[in-house]
């Protein structure tokens, strides 16, 4: 595997999920396996979970991690063909994947979007960039669109906590202050839709995610409606991407509670807005599972590193 920058490119996620559980009980079983073998983790924007437990997974595997805030600390990078670099960039992409290819066996990338410039945010520019410039396999750590490595997580906890055969799981949109992008909840979808689960999405009129993505998947504008019977209530805000980026509902009826969610497990891939998002009483009770959840995106980064490195 030379990519993994989409939930697409899981080819099997029943094995996947196997794969992943067989490392979290012995992480340190392919110590060897990324002996000498650098991985750059480059971010333009901030982290903690993708950060520190990417580098973990890579020790895991005996793998070097060098991490680099490329917003605040590199040059200025340019991603158009052609400009006359004479602005704000001071770097083109070419040579700066180029010449990190050089230090590093495997690139990962965190790039956020505009929420500007829909065709610029669904062209994923970076990311495609890093991909065409660089010479070693690049991993997504949160694209303008994606979020891999916390989908295929989601799907790994999932598979841990289901006590049925197929579960019903519900994405539900919640209230932020913010403009959120939608990669979590696109790759969530994509991931579900691959999985023996019963999926449903609940968000308010106005907050449909892309159509390219829900595809069949039923959307609820009722968030009770869409909770009946629920096992997971995935809980995550995104603009809206209709009018795209903008924030237009902050409707705090949609804030998770424990009175809606009753015995359904509460996931969220951090970090997350108490009392904006969801209620405390939810976060500090048996169902939440975030903590768990956030754990187990080590052990969906060693399975992604190892992929690569086995087929090096
Ligand atoms: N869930 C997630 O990606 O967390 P960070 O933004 O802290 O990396």
């Amino acid at each position: 595997m030379k990519y993994y920058t989409s939930i697409n490119d899981i080819d099997n996620i029943k094995t996947w999920i196997e794969e992943a559980k067989a490392l979290k009980e012995n992480p340190l079983n392919y110590s060897e396996l990324g002996k000498d073998k650098t991985i750059g983790l480059l971010f333009f924007n901030s982290s903690l979970r993708t950060r520190l437990s990417t580098q973990k997974a890579a020790l895991n595997l005996g793998m070097n991690p060098i991490v680099m805030n490329v917003s605040g600390d590199a040059w200025g990078l340019e991603f158009e063909d052609g400009t006359v670099m004479n602005g704000n960039t001071a770097e083109h992409i070419k040579e700066a994947a180029a010449v990190v290819s050089q230090y590093c066996d495997v690139i990962a990338v965190r790039a956020f979007p505009t929420l500007t410039d829909k065709a610029k945010d669904e062209s994923e520019q970076v990311m495609k960039a890093f991909m065409e410039h660089a010479s070693v396999p690049i991993v997504n750590m949160e694209s303008a669109t994606g979020h891999p490595l916390q989908g295929l997580t989601d799907a790994l906890t999932i598979s841990e906590h289901a006590k049925k055969t197929k579960p019903k799981v519900v994405l539900s949109w919640a209230p932020h202050i913010k403009a959120l992008p939608h990669a979590v909840a696109n790759s969530f979808t994509q991931a579900m839709q691959k999985m023996d689960v019963e999926f449903v999405i609940a968000n308010p009129e106005g907050y449909n995610l892309s159509p390219e993505i829900t595809g069949d998947t039923p959307i609820y504008h009722n968030q009770e409606e869409a909770f009946k019977d629920a096992d997971f209530v995935y809980t995550k805000n995104w603009s809206s991407y209709e009018d795209y980026g903008k924030v237009v509902n902050t409707d705090p009826n949609w804030m998770i509670t424990k009175d809606k969610i009753g015995d359904a497990k509460f996931m969220h891939c951090l970090p997350v807005r108490r009392n904006v998002v969801v209620e405390d009483a939810v976060l500090d009770s048996d169902s939440s599972i975030v903590i768990e959840q956030a754990n187990n995106r080590t052990y969906a980064a060693q399975l992604v590193l190892k992929k690569i490195l086995e087929s090096k």
